[in-house]
């Protein structure tokens, strides 16, 4: 296709990376027949992405009732599918029960005597394992810290033998095992490190009160990506990761390890592909104001997140001299979007080729909470989607 004709703001969603970057977890887990992974829906429910990950064989770890009938949609076995979120509401649990969904991952007593009941009424038996908070920080983003003891998830590793006890006395309910979660975009190791010895910490401390029948480790998501140079590491260091959790966690014989990855496996292969509108010459600031606003893409107004941004293809009817040159000298912007709000600023001081309306840039690793976070405010329009190298 003709840049040109490209509708912007654009997700442009690259099949091949996508492929190859699951055939890389692919290959760390293939010696491991206990080890599994569900992919977080949550960062990206595209149905072309959906069907191309459920075709892989990895399962998919679904946080409300739209995100389990995209995945069951997409392809996903219901067995392959657990639901998790500190909110579930009746209708979804009886979708879950109905559709035969493989676990529940429970996050409160009064959660799980509304799973029993339901559960009862509709003659299903519910697995379910416990997200435990482990008290663990991770070095990242406060708003993508969860597993603090003063975050809103789980349950406190103090309550635990309390509640597997208890649901031990419910009829439609069977305890299977524990889940954690501690945060998201984690690239030091040892955040991990501190999981996987929390974890064995818990695990004594439950035999040591003769609570057996821990068939399942959760250790959620949480890998991160390189949003500086997504060129340079397309694939996130999945070898570092799994052979974290290999050399750190002490499974016992027959436990299964899950692991519930989102933005490592969607995330570099996406790019939000925008339109310069105006350059506009402050008084102190160069601005280069694009078609695309925070209500396609909100992780930098949010999070204060870095994205990557680079021209892809200089206007057509752009003959200056500068456009010309093959490396011109980059000037400074700031890539802000139409919205009337002062946050909607994708990056402050942007080193970029003189720009000139009509100029096409590409915001990078933007596949992950990218169009699934996109809003309409400002009665704006979702964002176009354009899927590449599909097989
Ligand atoms: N499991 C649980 C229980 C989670 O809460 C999450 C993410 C994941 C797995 C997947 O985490 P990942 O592998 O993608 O890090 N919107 C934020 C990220 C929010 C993450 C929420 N939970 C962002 O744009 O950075």
């Amino acid at each position: 296709m003709n840049s040109q004709d490209l509708l912007t703001p654009c997700y442009v969603y690259d099949m091949a990376l996508l492929r190859d970057t699951i055939e890389a977890i692919k290959a760390e887990i293939k010696e491991h027949d206990n080890y599994f992974v569900h992919y977080a829906v949550k960062a990206n429910a595209n149905p072309n992405i959906l069907r191309c990950i459920s075709e892989s064989g990895l399962g998919a770890d679904c946080v409300s009732g739209g995100e389990i009938k995209a995945a069951l949609e997409a392809g996903f076995p219901a067995k392959d599918i657990v639901f998790a979120g500190v909110g579930k509401a009746d209708w979804e649990i009886e979708l879950g029960l109905d559709a035969g969904i493989g676990l529940f991952n429970v996050e409160s007593i009064p959660e799980l005597e509304v799973i029993n009941e339901i559960a009862g009424r509709m003659n299903r038996r519910a697995d379910i394992c416990f997200r435990i908070n482990p008290d663990v920080g991770a070095h990242t983003h406060a708003n993508i810290t969860t597993g603090l003891a003063e975050n809103k998830f789980g349950i406190s590793m103090s309550d635990m033998e309390a509640v597997i006890s208890a649901s031990r006395q419910m009829d439609n309910i069977r305890f299977v095992g524990l889940h954690f979660h501690i945060g998201s975009q984690i690239l030091d190791m040892e955040d991990f490190v501190a999981l996987a010895h929390r974890i064995n910490h818990l695990q004594d401390q439950l035999e040591e009160e003769g609570i057996n029948g821990v068939k399942i480790i959760n250790v959620g998501g949480g890998l991160g990506i390189d949003y500086n140079y997504p060129d340079s590491n397309p694939i996130p260091n999945f070898h570092s990761y799994f052979h974290t959790y290999k050399n750190e966690l002490e499974l016992r014989p027959g436990q299964e390890l899950h692991f519930e990855l989102g933005r490592s496996i969607v995330g570099q292969m996406g790019s939000l592909l925008t339109r310069v509108l105006y350059v506009k010459e402050g008084h102190v600031k160069r601005f280069a104001i694009v078609d695309a606003g925070f209500t396609d893409l909100i992780r930098p107004a949010l999070y204060g997140a870095h994205h990557h941004i680079e021209l892809v293809k200089i206007a057509a009817d752009n003959t200056s001299e500068s456009a010309k040159s093959s490396s011109p000298t980059p000037l400074l912007y700031d890539v802000v979007g139409p919205i009337c709000e002062s946050s909607d600023v994708f990056q402050k001081d942007c080193p970029l080729p003189p720009l000139h309306r009509g100029d096409l840039l590409a915001i990078r690793s933007a596949g992950a909470y990218g169009e699934i976070m996109a809003s309409q405010y400002n009665c704006r329009q979702l964002p176009h989607v354009l899927i590449i190298n599909e097989a």
